[in-house]
């Protein structure tokens, strides 16, 4: 089953359930789909980018419409307030421009509709080739009996399915080699322990799962190959990604582990540096509370300071490589990445 798809309306995972709960959610409003970006029960830069797009879609069919100038109107108008929902994954806002765009060129209500669902359905069907391509091409790192650490989830939940970091491991996995996982629990909001420890027991593929503090004694015990994370966007100087990541990154170096990201062409931002890019912060409950959803257990004391960036940004001198759906790029960057992706 993808993670977000159309069937008259746009449905999804609820991510904030699981592993308790397994739940399809349908957002009928633009709003709805918005309070989902926001909550991230729909997260991770790929499926952020197929919800920017089925949103758009979404605002040309959640009412009637007297003209198709009142309809464009109203779907601009949606597409700068699905912007505004998350600021980092730059994935979101290719989706919801390229659907806006398409949509545009219509001529009456039905065909603004019709060109903007097809382009957003197109939008999560390229997502789930692109995966497979980047997991062929990264495959080829991973080694028979490797032990691969990663952060966050970046599996089939976090794209339309498949997965960038994960789908690099499943495509290995499928070709036969015997791979196992460490999971980072990912704090605060556990998407290592709760959505990456769930995905590949599902898949049957082993995992261990570790508090983002362990990450340096399993290296310096030996028992990392090789890491291997995603993105939510990639600028000339850095890889943005999950609060944590950089930790990881400076780890990997010092142990001389290599660090690897995958990532569709679409996270790359290419004209940007990293001074640039606004780091989304979140709420002070997620730190305070044991459990953000029921928001009774303290952690902390209820009145403490708090400071909550949801991303971080790990300089590209530590990236060994970029895992892409056109190839593994290596180093240097600033010439090998425009001649591979044709920026
Ligand atoms: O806040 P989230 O859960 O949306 O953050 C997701 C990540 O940081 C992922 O690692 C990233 O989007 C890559 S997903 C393939």
């Amino acid at each position: 089953m993808r993670t977000i798809f159309w069937d008259g309306c746009v449905k999804l995972i609820d991510q904030t359930l699981l592993p308790d709960k397994f739940e399809i959610i349908e957002c009928r409003r633009v709003e709805e789909l918005a309070d989902a970006i926001k909550r991230l029960a729909v997260r991770g830069a790929p499926a952020l980018e197929a919800a920017g797009g089925y949103g758009v879609a979404l605002a040309a069919h959640e009412r009637d419409f007297s003209s198709v100038d009142e309809l464009k109107e109203h779907v601009k108008r949606a597409a700068e307030f699905l912007a505004s929902t998350r600021p980092t994954a730059v994935n979101l806002f290719y989706g919801i421009e390229r659907v806006l765009k398409a949509a545009m060129d219509g001529n009456s209500v039905e065909e603004v509709r019709q060109l903007a669902l097809s382009e957003a359905e197109k939008i999560a069907d390229e997502d789930v080739e692109r995966n497979k391509q980047m997991g062929k091409h990264g495959a080829k790192l991973l080694e028979d009996g490797f032990t691969v650490l990663t952060y966050c989830n970046t599996g089939r939940l976090a794209t339309v399915d498949w997965g960038t970091a994960l789908g690099v491991i499943r495509s290995a996995v499928e070709e036969g080699k015997k791979i196992k996982v460490i999971a980072c629990e990912t704090r605060p909001l556990n998407q290592g322990s709760r959505l990456t420890a769930w995905e590949l027991m599902k898949d049957g593929i082993e995992v261990t799962l570790i508090t983002d503090s362990m990450a340096g004694i399993v290296m310096q015990k030996g028992m990392v190959d090789c890491v291997i994370v995603g993105a939510d966007r990639i600028v000339r100087d850095a890889v943005f990604n999950k609060i944590g990541t950089y930790t990881v990154a400076v780890l990997a170096k010092e142990h001389g582990i290599p660090f690897y990201v995958a990532a569709p062409a679409t996270t790359f931002d290419w004209g940007r540096e990293a001074k640039d890019v606004v780091i989304e912060e979140r709420s002070r409950e997620e730190l305070i509370y044991c459990n953000i959803k029921c928001k009774q257990s303290l952690i902390a004391p209820s009145d403490v300071k708090v400071y909550n960036p949801a991303f971080d940004a790990t300089p590209l001198k530590y990236v060994t490589a970029l895992i892409t759906e056109k190839g593994v790029i290596y180093p240097p960057y600033e010439e090998n990445v425009p001649k591979i992706l044709g920026f």
